[in-house]
């Protein structure tokens, strides 16, 4: 039997999540949960090149163990040993290599997501790279700012691999993003949100890992932890000026949402998050925001005023999406007073709103599970489950496209090379997390999302998927040919 159907999904049609906003089933812990709020945020490394000013990087792919939980030892799986694995921090039209060498015991795959790269760099879920081997990527980053990430691709395996921890951030920058007024340096942070469930020695949990027992259909649905991770650290507190910070909020989570809100809001009542950028770059304006909600692989780019509080305040980030542990994502405390010369310009970028009628095709994509059959339960788009000989469309190089997803679940579509912007939601207008060029659309049960696709940079074979990455694993995955 295919790996895909390892979660055996005998009878487990029912989707009892999808009237909820819930996106998975979780996994709970079988250690004691630490306390929220008592481990600092730390930042993963910045990724160096081999020679200083290069541009040639290299990350070793390899096992090693380290204290997640205080008092324990969790075997990870990171890019140089390291989860998140390092932060690149290069320039837009500055190509760089990156040589991903494999000391782990698997064959992996590694994608740069949100990345305009050609399709030999991609990192195609059966392009493996096996054990001792390498490869090296060349990305022209031929694109404007934006917050991308990088993560493992694996057919059939993306879930445990990224899950045990093979993923890490990936800032480009440009002119028009640095001549911003908004906050730099130490004030500019990613922050890497996931969640994980662990064993009782420390070990990450997972449904599919060898030997370990709790495999069920339900899992089918994705899977969570009870364990908020920001950038690897439980439940982390940040100390912070009372000043603009710039956080670029990334959801690596398998397969959880999250609606992200300050606790308290700030007194003023004024909107606790201003949203300068999207997936793949800047906004044209900034957007006020109450909350943010993000489906897994959805970046958000905002500033937060801490200003607006009154120093001594602890302001923590909640999801309210969870009632129990996992409603809790981290703590800012007020520290100090700070100089702020940053603020938010009115215009941030040009953004060209893309028409419809520049669509020169329209095709639609239905992501819906169906099952189980004689080789178990998968989900499938338009019918069909994932076949590398087999594309689903062949948009031709320099258009633009009208791409029609419809769903019977919560399934966040994500599309490789193309960018978009979201054109309607149930046939009205988009909504906040639509906002601006998108990689990854948050698709919610029932729901139909037309999007406007733009096909640029590079021909060749790339695939659009869902990014419930259980759902990935269970062949949720369609081929396209830019040609
Ligand atoms: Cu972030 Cu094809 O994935
Ligand atoms: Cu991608
Ligand atoms: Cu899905």
């Amino acid at each position: 039997m295919r790996r895909r159907a390892f979660l055996g999904l005998a009878g487990a049609l029912a989707i009892p999540g999808c009237t909820a906003e819930r996106a998975g089933v979780v996994l709970a812990s079988r250690l004691p949960l630490p306390r929220p709020f008592t481990v600092p945020l730390t930042m993963p490394a910045v990724a160096r090149p081999l020679v200083d000013g290069g541009t040639a990087y290299e990350l070793v792919q390899r096992p090693s163990r380290v204290e997640i939980i205080p008092g324990t030892r969790t075997e990870v799986w990171g890019y140089d040993g390291t989860f998140p694995g390092p932060t690149f921090d290069v320039r837009a039209g500055r190509p760089i290599t990156v040589s991903m060498v494999n000391e782990l015991p698997v064959p992996t795959s590694t994608h740069l997501h949100g990345g305009v790269n050609p399709p030999q760099f991609d990192g195609y879920p059966t392009h493996l790279v096996v054990p001792t081997r390498r490869f090296v990527h060349e990305y022209p980053l031929s694109q404007p700012a934006a917050t991308l990430w990088y993560h493992d691709h694996r057919m059939d395996f993306t879930g445990p691999q990224v899950y045990r921890g093979l993923a890490g951030m990936f800032i480009l920058r440009d002119d028009v993003d640095d001549a911003l007024p908004l906050p730099k340096g130490d004030k500019d942070i990613p922050l890497l949100i996931c969640d994980r469930a662990f064993d009782a020695d420390g070990s990450f949990l997972y449904p599919s890992l060898p030997g370990r027992p709790g495999v069920k259909g339900e899992y089918h649905q994705g899977v969570e932890g009870d364990v908020i991770l920001v950038n690897g650290a439980p439940w982390p507190e940040l100390e912070v000026d009372s000043t603009r910070y710039r956080f670029r909020l990334l959801n690596a989570s398998n397969a959880r949402r999250y609606d992200l809100r300050l606790d308290p809001a700030p007194p003023d009542s004024s909107a606790p998050f201003t949203q300068v950028g999207s997936d793949v770059g800047l906004l044209g304006a900034p957007q006020r925001l109450d909350r943010v909600v993000l489906a897994s692989a959805e970046r958000a780019d905002v500033v937060v005023d801490f200003g607006a509080y009154p120093v001594g305040t602890e302001v923590t980030l909640v999801n309210r999406l969870d009632a129990g542990p996992a409603g809790q994502v981290m703590r800012f405390r007020v520290a100090r007073r700070g100089n702020d010369d940053s603020r938010v310009p009115a215009k941030l970028a040009d953004l060209e709103p893309l028409a419809p009628g520049r669509a020169v095709h329209r095709r639609r994509f239905d992501f819906r599970l169906s099952g189980p059959g004689a080789h178990g339960t998968h989900w499938k788009i338009n019918g069909e489950t994932f076949d590398p000989a087999r594309t689903s469309a062949t948009p031709r190089l320099g258009t633009t496209e009208l791409w029609t997803f419809s769903s019977d679940f919560h399934h966040p579509v994500h599309v490789h090379l193309g960018h978009f912007q979201v054109y309607r939601r149930n046939g009205r207008a988009p909504g906040p997390a639509d906002a601006g060029w998108k990689d990854t659309v948050d698709v919610r049960p029932f729901e139909v999302v037309e999007v406007l696709v733009r096909f640029e940079g590079h021909r060749g074979r790339y695939v659009l998927h869902c990014h419930n990455l259980e759902h990935e694993d269970m062949a949720m995955m369609a081929n396209f040919d830019v040609v």
